[in-house]
């Protein structure tokens, strides 16, 4: 009967489609036996804040252990949870589970799956938000010159009828968003994106059950700041409780690794990232706002300038009341099978500013076009230098230190102040000294390179902040001279030993003859630091034992059809912590 009753819906829903029949709310008639607890978009956005992304699961293709995470289970989220974090963003892919048109029909299995993990986070008492995810590029690209636009329409109606009527019935800490970052490039595109927020609206309210009460967060064109202000327009009849989601990655250099940006925090950053969230913030006074996607990963940004980005970013936030949501793939922040923090520090920051609490912060150098970088976040020391004491100036925000662990014992943990064994400090400003008895039994003339156990370095009010050890001499390659391989070719990986932290700062490729870049050659005039430096996974890579050029700079090897000198930066980027290989043109 329960079967019957919602095919007959379905059908009604998609003939009242076709027939253009004026909305009706409730007409697909779930209903649901839980109660619905009433929440405005102000209240559900400001009491998600901060919160998590599951990325690169659930919007996995084509399914959800498809990029290297494991089935999701429910002890991720009590960490997400005990870490502080109230809420989790939940993108779905749904095309790889989508039969064909004209009925679009999700796997029953995969809607139960969805279902199944959104109560996982329910049931936690967290705030979560679902989507439909990587659908944007894969078919639902209204930017494309030959897209079919009715038949985009159609498919994203159909799809949300039965995700909608599927999640009818959860609780009023589900919020819906209609799709991730949907592409859109003029003002005829954000117009249609417009469209597709009102078919939205109106095929969830629809459904019946909760779905016409339900928060839902819109969004425009890319699902950025701008384009979102320039061409969203508020639904002209929506009665849910709204919200405006956008993502933000700004700066993109220093996010993406691109043209060996790996500085952040001059006032003139500082000053740009203000100006982004404020512009939104006015033009949208009175919606609320949240961020659904953010981060500077750890991965391969320098620890310094990802921390003030961290720091700075979230106070910028709420002085717009913006709420954040952080995104995570799986091998940014929350390390999920180990159930560990790859960076407890930017975690702690983070929490410590989503409160309004100052941090105190290792100083880094701002100025892009410097001739090197330093930061206080690592003590960095080369093989062959005397033992010296370790001065770090930092950014004290008025904050004091308590205390200086070595940890070499004990384990850091989560949601409380890390221990290891407490060592001598001075300060004298606001520069911290670690004398060099302290760190020689890591650190000295000959020890081996590599990362040392780390110092925390404890405050009065700010958070823990962790310095890591690190013995370094420039990496060894194995060759000096390669030929560009041919024009098949997906990468040329070159076995080098790293010594000191196990990956490059930046990589440069310029020509041989005339020391031209061989991308990007506007670079040539940004700063030793990016002159004729490359970006990062199109251009190049790296794992434990190669230094990888990837296809964006074959091909422009391919295209200059010279000889090309690439440049191996190392950490830190110091004078001479740089290796050459020359890759010959091909005859
Ligand atoms: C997933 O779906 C997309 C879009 O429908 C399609 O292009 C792709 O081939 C699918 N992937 C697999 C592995 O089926
Ligand atoms: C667009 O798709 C619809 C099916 O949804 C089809 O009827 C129509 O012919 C298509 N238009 C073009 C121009 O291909
Ligand atoms: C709205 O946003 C646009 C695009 O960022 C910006 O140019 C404009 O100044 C903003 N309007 C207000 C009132 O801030
Ligand atoms: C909003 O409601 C008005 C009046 O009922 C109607 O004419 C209009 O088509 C509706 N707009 C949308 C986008 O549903
Ligand atoms: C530090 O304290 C001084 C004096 O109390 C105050 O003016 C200043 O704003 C404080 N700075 C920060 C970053 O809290
Ligand atoms: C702090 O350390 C920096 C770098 O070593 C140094 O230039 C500066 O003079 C020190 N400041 C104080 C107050 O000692
Ligand atoms: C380092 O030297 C100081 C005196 O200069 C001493 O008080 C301290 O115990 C020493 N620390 C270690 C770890 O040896
Ligand atoms: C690094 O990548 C190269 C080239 O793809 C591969 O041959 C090598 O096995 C990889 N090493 C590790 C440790 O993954
Ligand atoms: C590496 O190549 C760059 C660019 O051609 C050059 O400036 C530098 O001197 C070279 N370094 C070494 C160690 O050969």
């Amino acid at each position: 009967m329960a079967r019957f009753t919602l095919l007959s819906a379905l059908f009604a829903a998609s003939l009242a489609f076709v027939d253009a029949t004026p909305f009706r709310k409730g007409v697909r008639a779930v209903t649901c036996s839980e109660t619905w607890e009433p929440v405005t978009a102000q209240d559900f956005v400001d009491r998600l804040n901060p919160g998590w992304n599951l990325g690169n699961s659930l919007d996995a293709t084509p399914g959800e252990t498809d990029w290297g995470n494991k089935p999701v289970t429910g002890d991720i989220f009590d960490l997400v949870k005990e870490s502080g974090f109230k809420s989790v963003r939940l993108p779905v892919t749904w095309t790889n589970h989508t039969g064909p048109a004209p009925d679009y029909t999700i796997d029953a299995s995969w809607l139960t799956r969805v279902s199944e993990v959104i109560d996982m986070v329910l049931s936690r008492d967290m705030y979560a938000i679902v989507n439909m995810h990587h659908d944007s590029f894969m078919w639902a690209d209204i930017s494309k010159p030959d897209s079919n636009i009715s038949e985009v329409e159609d498919r994203f109606r159909k799809l949300w009828v039965q995700i909608a009527d599927k999640l009818a019935c959860k609780s009023s800490r589900l919020a819906f968003e209609p799709i991730n970052e949907p592409p859109g490039t003029t003002e005829e595109h954000g117009m249609e994106l417009n469209k597709i927020n009102d078919i939205f609206l109106e095929t969830i309210g629809a459904s019946g059950g909760f779905n016409d009460r339900r928060v839902v967060t819109l969004s425009g064109a890319g699902q950025d700041s701008i384009k979102t202000s320039q061409w969203f327009k508020r639904p002209a009849n929506i009665t849910n409780p709204w919200a405006i989601q956008y993502h933000y990655y700004s700066p993109y250099d220093f996010n993406f690794g691109a043209w060996g940006r790996t500085i952040w925090g001059s006032d003139a950053d500082k000053a740009s990232l203000d100006s982004d969230l404020k512009l939104i913030r006015d033009n949208f006074t009175d919606v609320p706002l949240v961020i659904g996607e953010w981060q500077v990963t750890p991965f391969r940004t320098e620890a310094a300038a990802r921390w003030k980005y961290f720091d700075f970013f979230i106070r910028t936030a709420n002085k717009y009341r913006t709420s954040t949501i952080i995104w995570d793939n799986g091998g940014d922040f929350l390390d999920r099978p180990a159930k560990t923090w790859r960076d407890v520090t930017a975690l702690n920051i983070l929490m410590d500013a989503v409160k309004g609490l100052p941090n105190a912060l290792p100083d880094s150098t701002t100025d892009q076009s410097a001739p090197t970088q330093w930061t206080a976040a690592t003590i960095f020391h080369r093989v062959g230098a005397p033992v010296e004491d370790a001065t770090l100036p930092f950014l004290l925000n008025n904050d004091t230190v308590t205390r200086v662990d070595l940890m070499n014992t004990g384990t850091a943990s989560i949601g409380s102040v890390p221990r290891g064994q407490s060592v001598q400090y001075r300060t004298v400003g606001s520069n911290i000294t670690i004398p060099a008895n302290v760190t020689a039994p890591y650190l000295s003339a000959s020890a081996a390179p590599g990362s040392k156990p780390p110092l925390t370095i404890t405050f009065t009010n700010g958070a823990p902040i962790q310095i890591q050890l690190v013995q370094w001499d420039t990496p060894v390659l194995s060759t000096s001279t390669v030929s560009l391989p041919p024009a098949s070719a997906t990468e040329l990986a070159v076995p080098i030993t790293w010594k000191g932290l196990k990956q490059p700062a930046a990589v440069r490729a310029v020509t041989v003859d005339d020391q031209k870049p061989i991308v990007d050659d506007w670079t040539a005039g940004i700063g030793s630091l990016q002159a004729g430096f490359m970006t990062y996974d199109g251009q190049w890579k790296w794992n434990d034992t190669h230094v990888i050029l990837a296809q964006g700079a074959l091909e422009a090897m391919g295209t200059v059809k010279r000889d090309v000198v690439v440049s191996v930066q190392g950490w830190p980027r110091e004078e001479g912590n740089m290796v050459n290989f020359t890759v010959t043109a091909a005859a």
